[in-house]
């Protein structure tokens, strides 16, 4: 996970859910001491991915992206052998692709359980197993997992959801006990109410019953987040595990 751990070539970083988002902001403040960062999404087409790509290309990366749904083992086992093989290992997983399907559990149908569960907690365990031999094998590495608050408080008209990132977060601190010897950290960041696609379509009431309960009074940017996981995935943050970062502007305490 150090820095300098490819000498001049620099780590291999790869973020799901990287099209757009926080993801998008992840990737691009994790090009510094990067040799390449490879994203991957599920959007219809793969504009916002290009868009990320170019970006990345700009700042001096080698980036690439792919249409890959993180819920189906398969084809994620399948896709990190390719990445591994190409570049040697993976310095960098950050497992950020998630989705919604919010209503109240009485009327909750079963396929929006099964999704969100599937892409949410599956997707970070297909993706972390798909890497962590490579990584226990040279003994470096470090997975950062996005969580939520709601994973913590729980929200009501999101059981399926609030379940997956409590999920994430209990993966999060066993996967580092399993791995730390090793000199793998893994962490989770929690964001709060971040303005993206996600929250874009929340109804208005919903945003300022969020709004009401942030400390500082607003909601967060992207960068905010990603500022946070750039730091837990750097040296800096060499002696944390196991550790949820809350990045919710107070939301929880
Ligand atoms: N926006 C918020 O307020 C907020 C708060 C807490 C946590 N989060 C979490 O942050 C992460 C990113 O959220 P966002 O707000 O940027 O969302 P977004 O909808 O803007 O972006 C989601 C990304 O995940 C990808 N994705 C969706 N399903 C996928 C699948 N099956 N396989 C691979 N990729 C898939 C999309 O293609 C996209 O790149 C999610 O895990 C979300 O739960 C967001």
């Amino acid at each position: 996970m150090s820095e300098g751990d490819r000498g001049d070539s620099g780590r291999v970083v790869v973020v799901t859910g990287g099209s757009r988002g926080i993801g998008r902001a992840i990737a691009l403040a994790l090009v510094e001491g990067a040799r390449a960062v490879l994203i991957n999404h599920y959007d219809p087409d793969d504009d916002a991915a290009q868009e990320t790509v170019g970006r990345l290309e700009g700042a001096g990366v080698e980036a690439d992206q792919v249409k890959l749904d993180v819920s189906d083992f398969g084809a994620v086992k399948e896709y990190f052998e390719g990445v591994i093989e190409r570049f040697g290992g993976v310095d960098v997983l950050v497992n950020n692709a998630g989705i919604t399907a919010d209503t109240l559990l009485v009327r909750m149908s079963e396929a929006d359980w099964d999704r969100v569960i599937a892409v949410n907690l599956k997707g970070t365990f297909n993706c972390s197993q798909a890497v962590i031999r490579s990584m226990m094998q040279r003994r470096t590495g470090g997975i950062i997992n996005v969580a939520s608050v709601v994973g913590l408080v729980g929200n009501a008209g999101q059981t399926n959801y609030a379940a997956s990132k409590a999920g994430v977060i209990a993966l999060t601190k066993s996967l580092a006990r399993e791995v730390g010897a090793r000199g793998i950290r893994v962490n989770a960041v929690a964001p709060g109410y971040i303005e993206t696609d996600m929250t874009a379509h929340l109804p208005e009431r919903v945003k300022e019953g969020f709004l009401s309960q942030i400390t500082l009074g607003r909601a967060g940017s992207p960068e905010e987040v990603a500022e946070v996981v750039s730091w837990l995935a750097s040296d800096r943050a060499s002696y944390l595990t196991g550790q949820v970062v809350h990045v919710s502007g107070g939301m929880y305490m």
